[in-house]
């Protein structure tokens, strides 16, 4: 079995000359795939170390994911998403740490004893095959017979929406499809883990978001346990039970999408997740509220200590600032702070409004507050609903800042 499997990749690395990985990928795709008998499980990863040379990869690396969970592991290029998914997979070998997967430890154990089954981001598919053929292979290696490999394969391919290319190459089919082959060849052999690295980062966006959504109805269907491993945390935030937010090769929070847009641990995870404004604020009585802006805000659980410093910075997000027209001659405008419009983006259902802090006009709403540095940046975005917009709302107006009393972090000035 193995002479066949060398030989195909040998085909496919000469048929593929020129792509980065050809021959390689495929390699660590079938290696993942061969020999598993699945039942789901949970992973996890326990205070796991992996270094290139000098380069900490990933620093005591902690992941806890539940039966028929999807989570993804969010951040930038180079924080060690890879390397978390290789030392998962079994292509890396960590340096200290543990690997847990359905209950039984699989550190050390090669990757075909680890019941997984990986999509990559570039396509690790045979061109010389036809999408049943690429499908069924992975069975096949696996020493399931002939004409049940033919059927589960033609069963994957209508679960990702590709009943009638059967027999079309790779050649013939559009990355988008590619995709879809890969994965229904992931997903044949019923494997206890899906890992997908970055699946979607080579296609246009329109296929992404399309394809997105098919991946997480899949996986809901099968019910199969998934890391997903992504840069783009919009593709984040519409997958994932929980997201694991990466920095530095470590977890620095991993939460549900809403609660992590809501009550983030640090500035990295509340700056990295949606927009935020960096607001001056004082601490309150026992530091679970800050004045900001001459208002109260609810701070959420992970923000400065009440004895650390009563100057903070809130971070507070677009929509949890509310907006007013002052108009001269008119009532008590409400507290505030004054500022000018700088431009205004109406995006349909909301609108954007960039403001500009008028440090001179504010000025008076900081003096009750002793030792108040003004804002580090004077430019806040506000995200109001349409319906809540000022009809005469332009850029040049003049208008009052008015935080909502929506819980916020607070940090360090
Ligand atoms: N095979 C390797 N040899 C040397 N350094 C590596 C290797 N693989 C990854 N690294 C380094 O480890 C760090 C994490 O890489 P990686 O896990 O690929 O990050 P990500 O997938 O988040 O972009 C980076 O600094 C990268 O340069
Ligand atoms: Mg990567």
């Amino acid at each position: 079995m193995n002479e066949s499997v060398n030989e195909a990749v040998e085909v496919a690395g000469h048929t593929e000359a020129g792509h980065r990985h050809g021959a390689e990928t495929i390699r660590e795709a079938l290696s993942v795939l061969r020999e598993s008998d699945s039942v789901g499980g949970g992973v996890q990863l326990q205070q796991v170390h992996k270094s290139y040379g000098g380069v900490k990869a990933l620093e005591n690396f902690n992941l806890d994911i539940r039966p028929g969970e999807l989570v993804v592991l969010l951040g930038r290029s180079g924080c060690g998403k890879t390397t978390a998914l290789r030392s998962l997979a079994g292509l890396e070998d960590i340096d200290s740490g543990r690997i847990v997967v359905g209950g039984h430890d699989v550190t050390g154990l090669p990757t075909n004893k680890r019941d997984m089954a990986m999509v990559f981001q570039a396509y690790s598919l045979f061109p010389h095959m036809t999408a049943l053929q690429n499908v069924a292979f992975g069975l096949q290696i696996r020493g399931v017979g002939r004409s049940e490999c033919r059927r589960r394969a033609g069963e994957m391919l209508d679960l990702v929406g590709l009943g009638d290319q059967n027999a079309k190459f790779m050649h013939q089919m559009s990355g988008g499809q590619q995709q879809r082959v890969a994965l229904a060849r992931a997903l044949a052999i019923s494997p206890k883990v899906l890992l997908l690295d970055e699946p979607l980062s080579a296609l246009d966006a329109k296929v992404r978001v399309s394809l997105r959504e098919e991946i997480r109805r899949i996986q809901l269907e099968t019910g199969t346990t998934t890391l997903f491993v992504t840069h783009d945390q919009e593709e984040a935030l519409a997958v994932a039970d929980r997201i694991g937010v990466m920095n530095a090769g470590r977890i620095e929070q991993i939460d549900a999408p809403r609660k992590l847009y809501q009550s983030p641990r640090s500035e990295f995870v509340a700056t990295f997740i949606g927009l935020t404004n960096r607001l001056p604020g004082t601490l309150l009585g026992g530091g679970k509220e800050a004045l900001v802006f001459g208002q109260r805000v609810p701070l959420v659980e992970s923000s400065v200590n009440a004895g650390s410093s009563a100057e903070v910075s809130v971070l507070a997000r677009p929509e949890s600032i509310s907006l007013a027209l002052r108009q001269e001659g008119s009532g008590a405008a409400p507290t505030g702070a004054n500022a000018t419009v700088e431009r205004i983006h109406f995006l349909g259902p909301v609108a954007r409004v960039e403001c500009l802090v008028d440090a001179a006009v504010s000025e008076p709403l900081r003096a009750g507050v002793s030792g108040a540095t003004p804002a580090s940046a004077s430019s806040v975005v506000v995200q109001l609903s349409a319906a809540e917009m000022p009809v005469e709302l332009r850029p040049g107006a003049d208008v009052v800042l008015v935080p909502r009393p929506v819980p916020a972090l607070a940090v360090g000035r």
